[in-house]
Protein backbone atom coordinates (compact mmCIF):
# COMPACT_ATOMS: atom_id res chain seq x y z
CA UNK A 1 0.00 0.00 0.00
CA UNK A 2 1.19 3.38 -0.79
CA UNK A 3 2.26 5.37 2.79
CA UNK A 4 1.88 9.12 3.46
CA UNK A 5 3.28 11.26 5.76
CA UNK A 6 1.75 14.24 7.28
CA UNK A 7 2.44 16.45 9.78
CA UNK A 8 0.45 19.62 11.29
CA UNK A 9 2.97 22.56 12.49
CA UNK A 10 1.90 25.95 14.63
CA UNK A 11 3.02 29.42 14.45
CA UNK A 12 5.13 28.96 17.29
CA UNK A 13 6.82 25.98 15.70
CA UNK A 14 8.25 28.15 12.94
CA UNK A 15 12.56 28.92 13.16
CA UNK A 16 13.24 32.90 13.97
CA UNK A 17 15.76 32.77 11.09
CA UNK A 18 14.21 32.70 7.32
CA UNK A 19 17.63 30.72 6.23
CA UNK A 20 15.50 27.18 5.22
CA UNK A 21 13.83 29.15 2.32
CA UNK A 22 15.32 29.48 -0.91
CA UNK A 23 15.73 32.60 -2.33
CA UNK A 24 13.49 32.40 -5.00
CA UNK A 25 10.90 31.58 -2.15
CA UNK A 26 12.22 34.78 0.30
CA UNK A 27 11.55 37.09 -3.27
CA UNK A 28 7.97 35.20 -3.29
CA UNK A 29 7.47 35.70 0.51
CA UNK A 30 8.49 39.39 0.12
CA UNK A 31 5.78 40.31 -2.64
CA UNK A 32 2.78 39.05 -0.33
CA UNK A 33 0.59 42.30 0.55
CA UNK A 34 -1.11 40.66 3.37
CA UNK A 35 0.51 39.56 6.64
CA UNK A 36 -2.19 36.74 7.21
CA UNK A 37 -1.46 35.27 3.22
CA UNK A 38 2.58 35.93 3.96
CA UNK A 39 1.80 34.11 7.38
CA UNK A 40 0.16 31.18 6.03
CA UNK A 41 1.67 30.83 2.70
CA UNK A 42 5.48 30.99 5.02
CA UNK A 43 3.84 28.36 7.47
CA UNK A 44 2.46 26.36 4.83
CA UNK A 45 6.01 25.73 3.11
CA UNK A 46 7.55 25.20 6.77
CA UNK A 47 5.40 22.13 7.04
CA UNK A 48 5.46 20.78 3.32
CA UNK A 49 9.59 20.79 3.75
CA UNK A 50 9.25 18.65 6.81
CA UNK A 51 7.11 16.27 5.12
CA UNK A 52 9.44 16.32 2.31
CA UNK A 53 12.39 15.60 4.69
CA UNK A 54 10.77 12.79 5.85
CA UNK A 55 9.72 10.80 2.96
CA UNK A 56 13.01 11.43 0.99
CA UNK A 57 14.94 10.28 4.74
CA UNK A 58 17.09 14.02 4.28
CA UNK A 59 18.04 15.36 7.42
CA UNK A 60 17.10 19.17 8.50
CA UNK A 61 20.28 20.51 7.10
CA UNK A 62 19.16 19.70 3.81
CA UNK A 63 15.59 21.45 3.99
CA UNK A 64 16.75 24.61 1.91
CA UNK A 65 17.56 21.56 -1.15
CA UNK A 66 14.06 21.60 -1.23
CA UNK A 67 11.72 24.78 -2.92
CA UNK A 68 7.98 24.34 -3.23
CA UNK A 69 6.48 26.18 -6.08
CA UNK A 70 2.78 26.95 -7.32
CA UNK A 71 1.24 25.83 -10.68
CA UNK A 72 -1.01 28.11 -12.36
CA UNK A 73 -3.67 26.18 -10.70
CA UNK A 74 -2.40 26.93 -7.25
CA UNK A 75 -1.67 23.62 -6.07
CA UNK A 76 1.82 23.00 -4.36
CA UNK A 77 5.16 21.88 -6.84
CA UNK A 78 7.77 20.36 -4.67
CA UNK A 79 11.42 21.15 -6.50
CA UNK A 80 14.03 19.05 -4.76
CA UNK A 81 18.31 20.61 -6.03
CA UNK A 82 15.98 22.28 -8.68
CA UNK A 83 14.04 19.50 -10.27
CA UNK A 84 10.48 18.55 -9.79
CA UNK A 85 10.31 15.66 -7.24
CA UNK A 86 8.52 12.25 -8.14
CA UNK A 87 5.94 13.10 -4.59
CA UNK A 88 2.15 13.89 -4.56
CA UNK A 89 2.01 16.90 -1.87
CA UNK A 90 -0.84 18.89 -1.32
CA UNK A 91 -0.95 21.14 1.76
CA UNK A 92 -3.69 23.41 3.94
CA UNK A 93 -3.39 26.37 6.34
CA UNK A 94 -6.26 27.54 9.05
CA UNK A 95 -6.60 29.77 12.14
CA UNK A 96 -2.08 29.76 12.72
CA UNK A 97 -1.93 25.71 12.15
CA UNK A 98 -0.61 24.17 8.78
CA UNK A 99 -0.99 20.79 7.52
CA UNK A 100 0.91 19.18 4.76
CA UNK A 101 0.68 15.84 3.52
CA UNK A 102 3.59 13.59 0.64
CA UNK A 103 3.16 10.24 -0.49
CA UNK A 104 5.32 8.43 -3.31
CA UNK A 105 3.29 7.09 -6.35
CA UNK A 106 0.80 8.13 -8.79
CA UNK A 107 -2.15 8.28 -6.36
CA UNK A 108 -4.16 11.51 -6.32
CA UNK A 109 -3.63 13.15 -3.50
CA UNK A 110 -5.27 16.32 -1.68
CA UNK A 111 -5.58 17.13 2.26
CA UNK A 112 -7.26 19.83 4.35
CA UNK A 113 -7.43 21.62 7.65
CA UNK A 114 -10.63 23.33 9.28
CA UNK A 115 -11.06 25.31 12.33
CA UNK A 116 -14.03 23.64 14.33
CA UNK A 117 -16.60 25.98 14.37
CA UNK A 118 -21.03 26.86 13.97
CA UNK A 119 -21.36 26.92 10.87
CA UNK A 120 -25.28 27.99 9.76
CA UNK A 121 -27.89 25.35 8.00
CA UNK A 122 -28.16 27.93 4.77
CA UNK A 123 -24.21 26.61 4.70
CA UNK A 124 -25.11 23.25 4.86
CA UNK A 125 -28.17 23.68 2.53
CA UNK A 126 -26.12 25.65 -0.04
CA UNK A 127 -22.94 23.15 -0.36
CA UNK A 128 -23.89 20.03 1.13
CA UNK A 129 -25.91 17.30 -0.91
CA UNK A 130 -29.40 15.73 0.10
CA UNK A 131 -27.74 12.83 1.85
CA UNK A 132 -25.09 14.91 3.23
CA UNK A 133 -27.90 17.18 4.41
CA UNK A 134 -29.77 13.94 6.17
CA UNK A 135 -26.28 12.23 7.88
CA UNK A 136 -26.16 15.77 9.49
CA UNK A 137 -29.78 16.18 10.67
CA UNK A 138 -29.37 12.58 12.30
CA UNK A 139 -25.52 13.67 14.67
CA UNK A 140 -26.86 14.70 17.93
CA UNK A 141 -26.39 18.48 18.34
CA UNK A 142 -23.33 18.21 20.56
CA UNK A 143 -21.44 16.64 17.08
CA UNK A 144 -23.01 19.03 14.87
CA UNK A 145 -20.22 21.43 14.58
CA UNK A 146 -17.54 18.42 13.77
CA UNK A 147 -19.96 16.41 11.32
CA UNK A 148 -20.40 19.60 9.41
CA UNK A 149 -16.82 20.41 9.32
CA UNK A 150 -15.77 17.49 8.16
CA UNK A 151 -17.64 17.06 5.29
CA UNK A 152 -16.76 20.63 4.55
CA UNK A 153 -13.04 19.71 4.92
CA UNK A 154 -13.60 16.23 3.19
CA UNK A 155 -14.95 17.91 -0.07
CA UNK A 156 -11.99 20.45 -0.08
CA UNK A 157 -9.55 17.90 -0.07
CA UNK A 158 -11.08 15.88 -2.91
CA UNK A 159 -11.15 18.79 -5.00
CA UNK A 160 -7.84 19.62 -4.19
CA UNK A 161 -7.12 16.03 -4.97
CA UNK A 162 -8.74 16.34 -8.72
CA UNK A 163 -6.61 20.32 -8.46
CA UNK A 164 -9.62 22.08 -8.95
CA UNK A 165 -10.39 23.57 -5.61
CA UNK A 166 -13.77 25.47 -4.83
CA UNK A 167 -14.07 26.42 -8.68
CA UNK A 168 -16.66 23.69 -9.49
CA UNK A 169 -19.86 22.95 -7.41
CA UNK A 170 -19.36 21.21 -3.96
CA UNK A 171 -22.31 19.46 -4.37
CA UNK A 172 -20.82 17.52 -6.96
CA UNK A 173 -18.61 15.89 -4.57
CA UNK A 174 -20.60 13.17 -2.16
CA UNK A 175 -19.12 12.39 0.72
CA UNK A 176 -19.80 9.23 3.25
CA UNK A 177 -19.12 8.89 6.51
CA UNK A 178 -18.09 4.92 7.28
CA UNK A 179 -18.85 5.90 10.70
CA UNK A 180 -16.02 3.63 11.94
CA UNK A 181 -12.58 3.83 12.70
CA UNK A 182 -9.43 1.31 10.94
CA UNK A 183 -6.26 1.07 13.52
CA UNK A 184 -5.28 4.02 15.63
CA UNK A 185 -7.62 7.04 15.52
CA UNK A 186 -8.08 8.35 11.05
CA UNK A 187 -11.53 7.56 10.49
CA UNK A 188 -12.65 6.16 7.10
CA UNK A 189 -14.94 7.19 4.16
CA UNK A 190 -15.14 7.73 0.77
CA UNK A 191 -15.75 11.03 -1.42
CA UNK A 192 -17.75 10.04 -5.06
CA UNK A 193 -17.33 12.69 -7.60
CA UNK A 194 -19.52 13.28 -10.91
CA UNK A 195 -17.69 12.30 -13.57
CA UNK A 196 -14.53 11.58 -11.40
CA UNK A 197 -15.00 8.19 -9.79
CA UNK A 198 -14.27 7.37 -5.90
CA UNK A 199 -11.92 8.50 -3.50
CA UNK A 200 -11.22 7.32 -0.25
CA UNK A 201 -11.41 10.23 2.52
CA UNK A 202 -9.47 9.94 5.82
CA UNK A 203 -9.77 12.34 8.79
CA UNK A 204 -9.22 12.68 12.74
CA UNK A 205 -9.78 15.64 14.64
CA UNK A 206 -6.83 17.05 16.12
CA UNK A 207 -7.88 19.68 19.07
CA UNK A 208 -9.71 22.29 17.63
CA UNK A 209 -9.55 21.00 14.24
CA UNK A 210 -10.67 18.24 11.55
CA UNK A 211 -7.99 16.74 9.57
CA UNK A 212 -8.71 15.20 6.11
CA UNK A 213 -7.24 13.25 3.58
CA UNK A 214 -8.72 12.60 0.49
CA UNK A 215 -6.59 10.20 -1.72
CA UNK A 216 -7.53 7.92 -5.19
CA UNK A 217 -6.12 4.98 -3.62
CA UNK A 218 -5.87 3.38 0.25
CA UNK A 219 -3.02 4.45 1.64
CA UNK A 220 -0.98 3.84 5.24
CA UNK A 221 -0.55 6.96 7.11
CA UNK A 222 2.24 8.06 9.49
CA UNK A 223 2.53 11.25 11.13
CA UNK A 224 6.20 13.31 10.03
CA UNK A 225 7.60 15.40 13.23
C1 LIG B 1 -7.80 25.10 -3.40
C2 LIG B 1 -8.69 25.88 -2.46
C3 LIG B 1 -10.00 25.12 -2.29
C4 LIG B 1 -8.00 26.05 -1.10
O1 LIG B 1 -8.87 26.66 -0.22
P1 LIG B 1 -8.59 27.32 1.20
O2 LIG B 1 -9.51 26.66 2.16
O3 LIG B 1 -8.71 28.77 1.04
O4 LIG B 1 -7.12 27.09 1.59
P2 LIG B 1 -6.28 25.92 2.25
O5 LIG B 1 -5.41 26.55 3.25
O6 LIG B 1 -7.09 24.73 2.69
O7 LIG B 1 -5.41 25.42 1.01
C5 LIG B 1 -4.58 26.31 0.36
C6 LIG B 1 -3.55 25.50 -0.38
O8 LIG B 1 -4.19 24.65 -1.32
C7 LIG B 1 -3.29 24.43 -2.38
N1 LIG B 1 -4.02 24.65 -3.63
C8 LIG B 1 -4.42 25.82 -4.16
N2 LIG B 1 -5.06 25.60 -5.34
C9 LIG B 1 -5.04 24.25 -5.53
C10 LIG B 1 -5.53 23.42 -6.57
N3 LIG B 1 -6.15 23.89 -7.65
N4 LIG B 1 -5.35 22.09 -6.44
C11 LIG B 1 -4.71 21.56 -5.38
N5 LIG B 1 -4.22 22.32 -4.36
C12 LIG B 1 -4.39 23.65 -4.44
C13 LIG B 1 -2.12 25.42 -2.21
O9 LIG B 1 -0.99 24.70 -1.73
C14 LIG B 1 -2.64 26.38 -1.18
O10 LIG B 1 -1.66 26.91 -0.30
P3 LIG B 1 -0.49 27.89 -0.82
O11 LIG B 1 -1.13 28.82 -1.79
O12 LIG B 1 -0.01 28.56 0.42
O13 LIG B 1 0.53 27.00 -1.47
C15 LIG B 1 -9.00 27.29 -3.01
O14 LIG B 1 -7.78 28.02 -3.04
C16 LIG B 1 -9.60 27.28 -4.39
O15 LIG B 1 -10.72 26.93 -4.60
N6 LIG B 1 -8.91 27.66 -5.40
C17 LIG B 1 -9.56 27.69 -6.73
C18 LIG B 1 -8.57 27.79 -7.74
C19 LIG B 1 -7.99 29.14 -7.71
O16 LIG B 1 -8.66 30.14 -7.66
N7 LIG B 1 -6.68 29.15 -7.75
C20 LIG B 1 -5.94 30.32 -7.66
C21 LIG B 1 -4.82 30.21 -8.64
S1 LIG B 1 -3.48 31.20 -8.09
Amino acid sequence: MTHLFYTTQDWYQLPAELDWLTSAERERLDGFRFDKRRRDWLLGRWAAKIVLLRISGLSMWDIRRFQVDSATDGAPVPLLDGSPCAVELSLSHSHGRAFAAVSRGATALGCDIEFVEPRSDVFVETYFTDSERVHVDDVSPLNRDSAVTKIWSAKESTLKALRVGLKVDTRSVQVIDEGHHTGKDWGIGRSIVDDAGEFTCRWRVDGDFVLTIATRDPVEISRAH
